[in-house]
């Protein structure tokens, strides 16, 4: 991990390139009361975009942010307000080394949570097989899957406590694409309530989409809930374009909305 006063010194060229980009600082922040409201917004904002375009293509996190996100969707669409079987959807990440009918799998998570309540499954549901045998062709048939899609409309994105995105950890490049990471500790502890609340259970590894597979996401929705997520919101609003902070990236983005709880937004300047 690049340590902020090295950088960019340290950085690659491409990062070290970064700092002379302007930032759009286009990020749309909207703050409310607590985290149902912030699922509900969440869902209402994905309800919008389907219904704008009933064949979106949406890229979509797992985590304890979005529950209530899903739990907003599905209730929309049980109430006939919502149809998401045009909807194709792809997810940032999965544990590698699980197969898909792993208990602990995002597979696992995404059916457990959202798509087995749906009345009817979106056209397509694509995640990154964690069990792939060769990963590199795994992640690079992913990449063109969301291609041959016609590219991601919506990316909904939650934040790790140490800013990354999808499972782009501390250090990731701005031009990385689907690929093997290793999670960082504070990242395998949050995700240990899929592993029988015990850290150690939780993989080392992981494969994700890449910064750059996010960042041509026609739009961005980030949810952030509770004061765990403070330090690393006001770091990548306000904060520098930096592998060290990957939500910072989100600053060149022309089309970002933050939808933040109190808590979440309690550093903010
Ligand atoms: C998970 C993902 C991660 C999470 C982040 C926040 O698919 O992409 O980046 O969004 O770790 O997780 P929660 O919401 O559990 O705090």
């Amino acid at each position: 991990m690049l340590e902020r006063s090295c950088y960019p010194e340290v950085a690659p060229p491409l990062e070290d390139s970064l700092q002379t980009l302007p930032s759009t600082r286009k990020i749309q922040i909207e703050v409310l009361e607590d985290a149902q409201m912030v699922g509900e917004a969440a869902a209402s904002f994905v309800t919008k975009q389907v219904k704008a375009k009933p064949e979106s293509v949406l890229l979509l996190p797992t985590g304890r942010t979005p529950l209530l996100m899903y739990f907003g969707l599905i209730s929309r669409t049980n109430k006939g307000e919502l149809d998401l079987s045009r909807v194709q959807t792809f997810n940032l990440d999965e544990f590698y080394g699980l197969a898909p009918k792993h208990p602990g799998s995002y597979h696992t998570y995404m059916h457990r949570v959202f798509f087995d309540y749906l009345p009817a499954l979106p056209r397509k549901i694509n995640l990154l097989d964690g069990s792939a045998i060769d990963v590199d062709k795994e992640c690079a048939a992913y990449e063109a899957k969301i291609k041959t899609a016609g590219g991601i409309d919506l990316v909904v994105l939650g934040i790790g406590t140490n800013g990354h995105i999808g499972f782009n950890e501390p250090g990731s490049s701005f031009a990385s694409r689907s690929r093997r990471v290793a999670i960082q500790p504070e990242t395998r502890a949050a995700n240990a309530f899929l592993f029988e609340n015990c850290a150690d259970n939780v993989p080392e590894a992981a494969l994700t989409v890449g910064i750059a597979t996010i960042m041509e996401a026609r739009h961005v929705l980030l949810v952030a809930t509770g004061s765990a997520k403070a330090q690393a919101v006001a770091a990548m609003l306000q904060g520098p374009i930096t592998p060290d902070l990957p939500a910072s990236f989100l600053q060149l983005h022309p089309d970002v909305t933050l939808l933040a709880d109190r808590e979440a937004a309690s550093k903010l300047l």
